[in-house]
């Protein structure tokens, strides 16, 4: 691996050898200037010159932004999809009931697996479906989830109304600008009031299309698997209206929708991509990793070796666990990635140091 003197990397940072003679003995390590510093300690030592890191940590913040395209590049994508909505409503079980019936008989076993995200198809297209945990806790993921989310499904049960999670799922969707489609579910019941459901939507300014609103509301139950395909219809006539595009010919960008510690297969990611394309063997940076895709597979279990604009995936190959909410980031050079990593490594630790900084002082103040 690269390494570099002292000397060498004071002359390149345009700054006094002895200068950097002196950071190192603060560190505790008394050298010369023809010590020797691998990659790694150049970088730290290079980054106690704010100057320095910052530029090149406004390269990074390039990096991982995403980039627009020209339009001619664009091609169709499927619609990303979140369902909201109070706990007990009947999520959970909406999103079973769409993936069984989605399943073709006789496909491989039909077996599902929890990725935290799933495709369904419709007349030859695609739905992307995020599956969102259920409670208070989850309010954080939801309002990352809203970001990389085309169209909220707003599940409320017509036997219970508007509830305060509903109502929070109406806020979160209108403040990241996402259209909502209301999925009255739970219809078989006899209590079921669906009526009065969009009469108490109204009064949040949800006003069904059937009153003269621009709200699309399908009656549904994810229990005797009613009006399922009708709805699906509606979030394909929705995306259609949206005319949602990406480029699927360059180095993939995605989101970690879930990250998991699996026994066998080390940490496991569930990337949704967003732009570019995904590939066995492509290097990657996710926060303060970088790695290598080893493996993928989509939620049905199968192998992929490549997934495009709004695939789900579970990534096998990343050091170590990332945080739902993460940005993915493919890259073909190794050298790349890794350089990456460390610079956000640096980052990080800074932040630590100047909270700690900043703890140092506040105890010194008690002490005066
Ligand atoms: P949380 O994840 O806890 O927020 O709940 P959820 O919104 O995912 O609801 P879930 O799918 O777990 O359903 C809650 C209960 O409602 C379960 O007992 C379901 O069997 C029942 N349920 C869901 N959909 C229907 C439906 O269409 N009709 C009837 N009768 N019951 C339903
Ligand atoms: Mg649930």
């Amino acid at each position: 691996s690269e390494t570099i003197t002292i000397g060498e990397l004071a002359k390149r940072m345009g700054i006094k050898a002895t200068d950097l003679i002196k950071a190192m003995m603060k560190m505790g390590s008394m050298v010369t200037i023809n010590h020797v510093l691998d990659h790694d300690a150049a970088v730290l030592l290079a980054s106690d010159y704010g100057y320095e890191v910052e530029n090149v940590a406004v390269d990074l913040d390039e990096i991982l932004e995403f980039t627009p395209d020209a339009p001619e590049l664009l091609q169709e994508r499927p619609p990303v999809v979140t369902i909201m909505g109070h706990v007990d409503h009947g999520k959970t079980s909406l999103l079973d009931a769409i993936r069984e019936a989605n399943v073709i008989s006789g496909e491989a076993g039909g077996i599902t697996q929890h990725i935290g995200a799933y495709d369904v198809e419709l007349h030859g297209r695609k739905i992307t479906f995020l599956d969102t945990p259920g409670h208070e806790a989850f309010t954080a993921m939801r309002a990352r989830g809203a970001k990389v989310t085309d169209i909220v499904i707003l599940v409320v049960a017509a036997d219970d109304g508007v509830m305060p999670q509903t109502r929070e799922a109406i806020n979160h969707s209108k403040a990241a600008g996402v259209p909502i489609i209301v999925a009255i579910n739970k219809i078989d019941k006899p209590d079921a009031r669906p009526e009065k459901v969009k009469q108490e939507l109204t009064e949040h300014g949800i006003v069904s299309s059937e009153w003269g609103g621009d709200v699309t509301m399908v009656e549904v139950s994810a229990k005797k698997r009613l009006n399922l395909e009708e709805l699906l219809e509606m979030i394909l006539l929705q995306a259609d209206l949206m005319d949602l595009k990406a480029n699927p010919d360059k180095a993939a960008k995605g989101t970690i929708v879930e990250g998991k510690l699996d026994k066998g297969r080390g940490p496991v990611a569930t990337v949704l991509v967003q732009e570019g394309t995904l590939r066995t063997g492509d290097y990657c940076v996710v926060g303060v990793h970088s790695g290598r895709v080893r493996a993928m597979q989509n939620d049905r279990g199968e192998r992929v070796l490549a997934a495009g604009p709004a695939m789900p995936v579970e990534v096998v190959g990343l050091p170590g666990v990332p945080d739902a909410g993460d940005i993915f980031v493919a890259m073909k050079d190794e050298k790349q990635a890794k350089e990456i990593a460390t610079l956000r490594q640096i980052k990080q630790r800074e932040l630590e140091l100047a909270k700690h900084a900043k703890m140092s002082l506040e105890q010194l103040y008690e002490k005066i």
